[in-house]
């Protein structure tokens, strides 16, 4: 996977195993019901996901994000950024190079629930487009609570875009209710 660089040494890259316990940090203080290091250890190398961590100048963690594919759907199934470095831009950043991924894979629309009440994951993608769909009531536990089901289309990959991966179906969907 091609390794992005910008202001402030921010870096996406692929999760390498060596990531997992910093991944798994964050996790436990974004949600309350969180993937177990365990979870994260089983995706790597997995060629249907997009699995990328957000570095900071110092190749720290400070971000992560999961996109399951499958021919032309996407899920995004987790994304976080951690505390200290929210609200400056980084998510959307992130979220950007994750539906790039997608689109250079064929996916042409990408699922993902989310609370109800998350207002902040709501303002980052109503700023890429997704739209709700669904609802499924009760679907979140502590507390419970709503998820809403919201997707967006992707625009094809143009001829001189960047190759796909090849596309095998992950199988690994366990802990999916984050919100
Ligand atoms: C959701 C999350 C990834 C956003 O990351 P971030 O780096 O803070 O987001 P950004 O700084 O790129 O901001 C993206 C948008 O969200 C808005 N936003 C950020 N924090 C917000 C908050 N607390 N309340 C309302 N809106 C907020 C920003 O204003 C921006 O909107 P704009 O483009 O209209 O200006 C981050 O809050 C997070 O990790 N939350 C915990 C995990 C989580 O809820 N993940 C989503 C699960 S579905």
């Amino acid at each position: 996977m091609e390794r992005l660089t910008g202001p402030e040494g921010i870096s996406i890259r692929a999760l390498r195993s060596e990531d997992v316990e910093a991944v798994a940090a964050i996790e436990r203080e974004a949600f309350t019901t969180p993937w177990e290091p365990r979870t994260f250890a089983g995706l790597l190398d997995r060629s249907g996901v997009e699995l990328v961590v957000m570095t900071d100048a110092t190749d720290a963690v400070i971000g992560y994000s999961v996109l399951w594919c499958i021919l032309d759907q996407g899920e995004l199934a987790n994304i976080a950024i951690a505390p200290g470095f929210r609200g400056r831009g980084l998510g959307a950043r992130l979220l950007e190079h994750v539906l790039e991924r997608a689109r250079a894979r064929g996916v042409r629309k990408v699922f993902l629930e989310v609370r109800a009440s998350n207002e902040a994951a709501h303002a980052l993608y109503a700023r890429f487009g997704f739209e709700e769909v669904g609802r499924r009531r009760g679907y979140y536990e502590r507390p419970q609570e709503d998820a809403l089901v919201l997707v967006a289309a992707i625009e094809p990959a143009q001829p001189d875009d960047p190759a796909p991966h090849s596309g095998d179906t992950p199988t690994h969907r366990t802990e999916r209710r984050r919100g």
